[in-house]
């Protein structure tokens, strides 16, 4: 080869490492539960596909995956996993129903908590949402790190919803552990509820008691169809991590409302009491309540530390 031909080469290769920086996001999907998850990855209709549609992530691990700029989709945990007794794989929550580790074109069976993505939309902007339309099964938190213009707020629900779920929406293992949450959609089909029908519009489609569940202890999460206002944020040209059973105390310290200009705070500190709830169902007594709420104070400057020295962000 000839320095002509070695040049050459090399600016093609700047050029094509240039192109695929400013061409691609990355999620860095991070596992904080104490337990293995699944991510699953479904691209929406007419978009590029993604390298990865699920793999395990253990807990305290991550992946990073390099996602199209011009990508929509969602993203979600599936948890309780295994082979059945035909070796296919199956999960207790959000499985994909492929009877493989990769969704391979298939989404989530409700209750799932989704992280909802469309990439350069509107205005060149990213939209990104963390939804309880479909239920709930893990919580989630999404941050934009590096974005310029938008509100590239960090958004999601922070507080394990599975033990504190109304009984007529909860989902339960064998055992009598809650594993998922249902939407009131999902669980009465009520038109009322899906927003559907005679319910298909804003004015006409308002929250309910069961939506009003979700949004009090998820204030930024999507709680039913219309409840865009308050649950899309935006961002430009951002890189994304995805936080799986985020700590919701630091957490809020880090990107409370203060912080990144969003109107309602991530957490619902009133609420927070009902992570502690039990699997079962039995919540804690009002003396208990006080105590961890306490507890839970001083533990956070430890917590704190401790987020910043595993992500510094
Ligand atoms: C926080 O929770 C309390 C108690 O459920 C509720 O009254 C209040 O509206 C909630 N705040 C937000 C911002 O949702
Ligand atoms: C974020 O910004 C978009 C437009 O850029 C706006 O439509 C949306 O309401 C904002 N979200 C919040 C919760 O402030």
């Amino acid at each position: 080869m000839d320095r002509r031909h070695l040049s050459s080469t090399f600016v093609f290769l700047l050029f094509l490492s240039f192109f695929s920086e400013v061409n691609s996001a990355s999620f860095k999907i991070v596992n904080r539960c104490r337990h293995k998850i699944w991510p699953g990855l479904l691209s929406g209709a007419n978009t590029p596909q993604l390298p990865t549609t699920g793999f395990l992530l253990n807990p305290g691990k991550s992946r990073t995956v390099t996602i199209p700029r011009s990508w929509s989709g969602r993203l979600w945990g599936r948890t309780l996993c295994g082979l059945d007794s035909t070796r296919k794989f199956v999960c207790l929550s959000g499985d994909c129903g492929s009877g493989q580790v990769e969704c391979s074109g298939s989404g989530a069976k409700p209750p799932a908590t989704l992280a909802e993505f469309t990439l350069n939309g509107a205005g060149g902007l990213d939209f990104y949402d963390v939804s309880l339309v479909d239920g709930y099964n893990l919580p989630m938190l999404i941050v934009a790190k590096g974005g310029k213009g938008g509100n590239c707020s960090a958004t999601g629900c922070l507080l394990d919803l599975n033990g504190a779920c109304p009984s007529e929406l909860r989902v339960a293992r064998k055992d009598g552990g809650g594993v998922g949450c249902r939407s009131a959609c999902e669980a009465f089909g009520d038109p009322q509820y899906c927003c559907s029908g005679a319910f298909g519009t804003p004015d006409v489609c308002r929250p309910s008691t069961y939506s009003l569940f979700f949004k009090r202890a998820c204030p930024r999460a999507y709680s039913y169809a219309y409840d865009d206002t308050t649950s899309t944020y935006t961002c430009a040209s951002a890189d994304y991590v995805i936080i799986f059973c985020p700590p919701p105390y630091s957490s809020q310290k880090l990107f409370g409302e203060r912080k990144d200009g969003a109107v309602l705070p991530l957490v619902n500190k009133s609420m927070i009491y009902i992570s502690s709830v039990h699997a079962n169902g039995a919540s804690l007594s009002g003396l208990l309540r006080v105590q961890f709420t306490v507890s839970a104070a001083s533990f956070a400057m430890a917590l704190f530390l401790f987020w910043q020295h595993i992500f510094p962000l």
